[in-house]
């Protein structure tokens, strides 16, 4: 996992940013580990089309979390508060290990005839060129660019915390017997998304407290990831050696799927996306630190990774 701490030295503290509400959180990265080896294909038994909407996760976090990783660490030398600061750490040391959790679902998935790298390829490029560092720009113009990617990061932040509680409140993926090793990953890192849900726009409130900043981070990223997700299920799906080619996802089969339990409703999913966009909002109204928590402590990767 790359390590946080090779990052600047710290710069003395000046003022508490505006908005926060989120003091003294210590984040802990939980250095989990999954063992693959018995994965179906098909995780949710008989649930072809849940099972791979949801593997959209894999094919978009390893590259968008080592995405955040990046960002975040450029932004490191302008937060000048401690407490901040100790959180955004917190927060890439989290993210890049979820980034290596999800890379090795999709190796285990090539192993097993389904090859996700035509479309890995394309996020890729997405989030290492379009949405990359911007080489030559003037000091003024590179704080820009990063304030601009922060706010991309804490909308984007806002889906994942909605998507971790949803994960840690998904009764529906038990009654399917969904397999016990995903279940733990997705709950541990909805967990985790959901224990650090404030840092990214707290982040974004400390570099720039403005509603239009906050409002085009979401317009961006909330359409993106949209498109994104139905583009990656029809590839999951086209891609699944089993199938041949016979599914293809489409809205109201996803709202049936979400009836049952096994996905986030998007009607719901949507009213979340808006909710953001509240002049009074902040992610702490969303989720609960302490169901996380509770999870965080019971789950049995990041209690192995407590036990190392
Ligand atoms: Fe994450
Ligand atoms: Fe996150």
């Amino acid at each position: 996992m790359p390590s946080p701490t090779s990052v600047p030295t710290p710069v003395p503290a000046l003022a508490a940013p505006a908005g926060r509400v989120h003091e003294g959180l210590v984040l802990e990265p939980r250095d989990v580990r999954f063992d693959w080896a018995g994965l179906p294909l098909h995780w949710i038994p008989d649930e072809p089309m849940a099972t791979h909407i949801i593997n959209v996760l894999h094919l978009l976090l390893p590259e968008g979390e080592r995405w955040f990783v990046k960002v975040f660490k450029e932004a490191l030398p302008m937060i000048r508060d401690e407490q901040l600061r100790e959180e955004v750490l917190g927060f890439i040391g989290q993210e890049a290990i979820h980034a290596e959790a999800h890379q090795e679902v999709l190796d285990h998935l090539l192993g097993q005839g389904l090859d996700p790298r035509p479309y890995v390829r394309q996020i890729a490029w997405l989030f290492q060129r379009v949405l990359g560092d911007k080489p030559g720009l003037s000091a003024a113009r590179r704080r820009e660019n990063i304030i601009e990617r922060v706010a991309f990061v804490a909308a984007i932040e806002h889906f994942t915390a909605f998507l971790g509680n949803w994960a840690l409140n998904s009764p529906g993926l038990d009654r399917a017997k969904a397999d016990p090793t995903m279940l733990d990953l997705l709950r541990w890192h909805g967990a985790e998304e959901v224990e650090h849900r404030s840092v990214a726009f707290d982040l974004m409130v400390h570099l720039d407290p403005g509603y239009a900043r906050r409002i085009r981070g979401m317009l961006v990223s909330g359409p993106l990831l949209v498109h994104l997700w139905v583009r990656g299920a029809r590839f999951m799906l086209a891609a699944d050696p089993t199938l041949d080619g016979r599914l293809k996802p489409t809205w109201r089969e996803t709202g049936r799927i979400a009836r049952r339990g096994l996905l986030p409703d998007p009607v719901r999913s949507l009213r979340s996306g808006l909710r953001y966009l509240r002049p009074g909002y902040h992610p702490s109204q969303e989720g609960s630190s302490s169901q996380a928590l509770g999870y965080l402590a019971t789950s049995p990767a990041a209690r192995a990774a407590a036990d190392r």
